[in-house]
């Protein structure tokens, strides 16, 4: 059988500096674990339109439809803001979500235990905390048409289109019941009903979804402005939140920072199975390209390594292998190892991005 493909693609800003200490550990799980990856990488973001004039190239592209994973880093930075829209960094990333149709996009919220003091909430709201949200990402207003700046009257309007089908809402839904089953069964769906008609279709087929076909899991409905309120007051009530492109952006966001820090949150974004039965699939860590940071050895590569993790368990059925680097990321964080962006407790020892990679290695080492 050949070995299992993977296209890397770091990207922007910081993206190449956290993504070199997940070569790092792709090398070590050659050598040590005896699994071989065909690692191809290429360009995406404000480094490809620096190359080709897009923001991601058609060969990569069709390189990104054929592997069983993608790895980005980031993507994006102020040299590219004057760009024009149709070739701003993001619309690569965009791109590459919407023609691998990857609709089912996982972002984790844990908080590790020794890092409980760095959120801005109280230590016993977040310590322990587990959850993980499903956002819709290939549709709603994100991509719906009408869409554009027009003229209208003497002045500009500017439009876009929040837009669900039936089918959009069916498949991110199963994929949240699938995922709560091997989970504690809950499922919080959130959207707008109140407000928005693409919200009542929402909160319809999500009921209907469950109540045909997943009955043994508890599913409830919450209005997003009213989830974004309970996610601070008590996030440990849920455990699956399933919700759309736009609020799963922003909830998402809001739900990394209890867990204290951006720079440790992974996500994976899945399509429908290929034919060898793994999903389509783009792994990449929540962060941004942090661009006053690149480039110094100050970026934190765990949210990098963790999305590494996450592609070792959905895209390579290797479980237990992505066990061991979660383990060894918790190891290192409990030694009290911190680069720059967790600094500020007492007796923490700084590291820089590839000292952090170091300590992850030592770990897996220890590991065998
Ligand atoms: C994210 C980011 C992207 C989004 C940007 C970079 C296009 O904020 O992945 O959450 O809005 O989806
Ligand atoms: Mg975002």
């Amino acid at each position: 059988m050949s070995n299992p493909s993977l296209l890397i693609l770091p990207g922007d800003g910081i993206g190449p500096e956290v993504m070199a200490e997940v070569k790092r550990i792709i090398d070590w799980m050659g050598t040590k674990r005896g699994i071989t990856f065909d690692v191809s990488e290429d360009l995406v973001g404000g480094c490809a339109y620096d190359a080709h004039g897009t923001p991601l190239h058609d060969d990569t592209m069709a390189k990104a439809q054929e592997v069983d994973a993608v790895l980005l880093g980031a993507v994006g930075g102020p040299k590219y803001d004057d760009l024009d829209f149709s070739v701003k960094p993001e619309r690569g990333l965009l791109r590459l979500r919407k023609e691998m149709d990857l609709f089912s996009n996982l972002r984790p919220a844990q908080c590790f235990d020794a890092l409980a003091d760095f959120s801005s909430l109280k230590k016993d709201v977040v310590a322990g905390l587990d959850i993980m949200i499903i956002r819709e990402l290939t549709s709603g207003v994100y991509f719906g048409e009408p869409r554009g700046i027009f003229e209208e009257g003497n002045e500009r309007v500017g439009i876009n289109t929040q837009r669900y089908t039936e089918s959009e809402i069916d498949r991110v839904a199963r994929s949240a019941f699938e995922l709560a089953r091997k989970r504690t069964g809950k499922v919080c769906s959130m959207e707008k009903a109140n407000v928005m008609e693409s919200g009542i279709l929402w909160r319809e087929v999500v009921q209907k979804v469950r109540d045909e076909d997943y009955r043994d899991i508890e599913l409830s409905h919450m209005y997003a402005d009213a989830g974004a309120m309970q996610l601070t007051r008590w996030p440990k009530q849920f455990d699956v939140i399933v919700t759309d492109n736009l609020f799963g952006d922003l909830l998402s966001d809001l739900a990394a920072m209890l867990t204290g820090s951006l720079g440790m949150l992974p996500s994976a974004s899945l399509g429908a199975p290929m034919t060898n039965g793994r999903p389509k699939a783009l792994y990449e860590p929540v962060h941004g390209s942090a661009p006053d940071i690149a480039g110094q050895g100050k970026a934190n590569p765990i949210a990098c390594v963790l999305s590494f993790a996450m592609a070792l368990r959905y895209s390579f059925d290797m479980g237990e292998e992505a066990t061991r680097v979660e383990k060894a990321v918790e190891t290192v964080l409990a030694q009290g190892l911190r680069t720059a962006d967790l600094l500020g407790e007492e007796g923490a020892t700084p590291v820089s991005t590839s000292g952090m990679g170091d300590a992850i290695l030592a770990g897996l080492d220890q590991s065998i």
